[in-house]
């Protein structure tokens, strides 16, 4: 998408051929910067620090990083090690596992020389591949938001949604905002109310710093201001994305996104979430009880970062200096309050019978 009318994806090989260039994502919205990974200790730190975020780009940047592994050491050794520290840098979302795993596949079985090089054709793949699903996701939903466009018949479709599910968080397009692009590109009058998305602010900085780019009108609201536009009738359709989604449809995604569904079947609005396959774990069913929720520092919740008056980033205490903090990092809808999946292969149930139409070869298999 674009960045002052320049289109950027959020990952690539750079062109000195040994480097991967990322967003610096720490510092959007106030400063764009392009940061260099160069060895694997970059991109485990890059995935959890946060310099890149969103699970599908955790997952690209995860593969990346175990090629520049194996271009420092291609032993059967040095695979396994690379595999479990790119492992550990966030638990929650499955495409990190997914694409560790895919790059182990390409490479275990070839000779050490031909690993690195492998890996690269394998992570380059996984980017391309990332574009695509989420291009097809933003095709499926731009026609849930056609179709209420023409019921309504004027105004904006007004779509809500929670943390930063855009471009920013995949290769390109995003998962939520990839039918909010495909709709105002095909000229569909589209407003974005914008969760800021306590404690990091997703929202407020990423979300609406890629609509903002990119011309798509949008506000941002505090995080508890969601329920109240439903209410009133100033919310046509939720979207959001997910980190990891249970074989059975239960969907699990920033702390939050489980208020706003109850909220949004309280008020009867449509509440969407946007998926890649990659975000699909087939091999658990019970996303309360089997999904491992990411628990973040307390510095996240003590402070609020941003611009200080002096126009310097800066941080300020908004709770009591002794005061014990919990911080979980995401949270988990039952699949009975999502109206449906919107994946590469079209839109379907949030339920074992859905995925299972939509994924027949992935669910006969458990
Ligand atoms: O903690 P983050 O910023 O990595 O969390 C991101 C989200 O929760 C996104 O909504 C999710 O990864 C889906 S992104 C396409």
């Amino acid at each position: 998408m674009n960045v002052a009318g320049i289109p950027y994806r959020t990952i690539r090989l750079h062109a000195d051929g040994v480097s991967v260039e990322v967003i610096d994502q720490t510092l959007l919205p106030h400063e764009f910067r392009l940061v260099h990974l160069h060895t694997l200790e970059d991109a485990v730190r890059a995935i959890a620090d946060m310099v890149v975020r969103g699970a599908p780009l955790i997952g690209a940047t995860a593969a990346y990083g175990m090629a520049l592994a194996l271009r420092q050491d291609a032993s059967d050794t040095g695979l396994a090690r690379a595999h479990a520290q790119l492992l550990a840098t966030r638990p929650t979302a499955v495409n990190l596992r997914w694409a560790v795993d895919e790059i182990r596949t390409a490479t275990i079985r070839l000779p050490p020389a031909e690993r690195a090089a492998a890996a690269f054709r394998r992570a380059a793949q996984i980017c391309e591949e990332d574009v695509a699903l989420c291009s097809a996701i933003g095709e499926h939903g731009k026609r849930i938001i056609e179709a209420v466009a023409k019921r309504k018949g004027s105004g904006p479709v007004n779509v809500l949604t929670h943390c930063n599910a855009g471009w920013l968080a995949t290769v390109d397009w995003g998962t939520a905002l990839a039918p909010v692009y495909k709709a105002h590109d095909a000229g569909i009058p589209v407003h974005v109310w914008v969760e800021e998305t306590r404690p990091r602010n997703q929202g407020a900085s990423l979300t609406a710093w890629e609509l903002g780019q990119h011309g798509v009108p949008h506000h941002v609201i505090v995080d508890n201001a969601g329920g109240h536009f439903m209410q009133h009738g100033a919310v046509d359709v939720c979207f959001v994305g997910t980190d990891r989604t249970t074989a059975t449809g239960d969907v699990c995604n920033k702390i939050g996104t489980y208020l706003k569904a109850l909220a949004a079947r309280d008020c009867q609005v449509p509440f969407y979430v946007c998926l890649p396959s990659p975000s699909i774990d087939w091999t658990i069913r019970d996303g309360v009880a089997e999904i491992p929720i990411e628990e973040r520092g307390a510095d996240e919740v003590r402070l609020v970062r941003g611009l200080g008056p002096d126009g310097k980033p800066s941080s300020v205490l908004v709770t009591p200096q002794d005061s014990p903090v919990a911080n979980p990092g995401f949270d988990v809808t039952p699949a009975r309050l999502v109206t449906g999946l919107v994946t590469e292969r079209g839109v379907g149930a949030a339920s074992a019978n859905g995925l299972a139409q939509l994924f027949p070869e992935r669910a006969s298999h458990g």
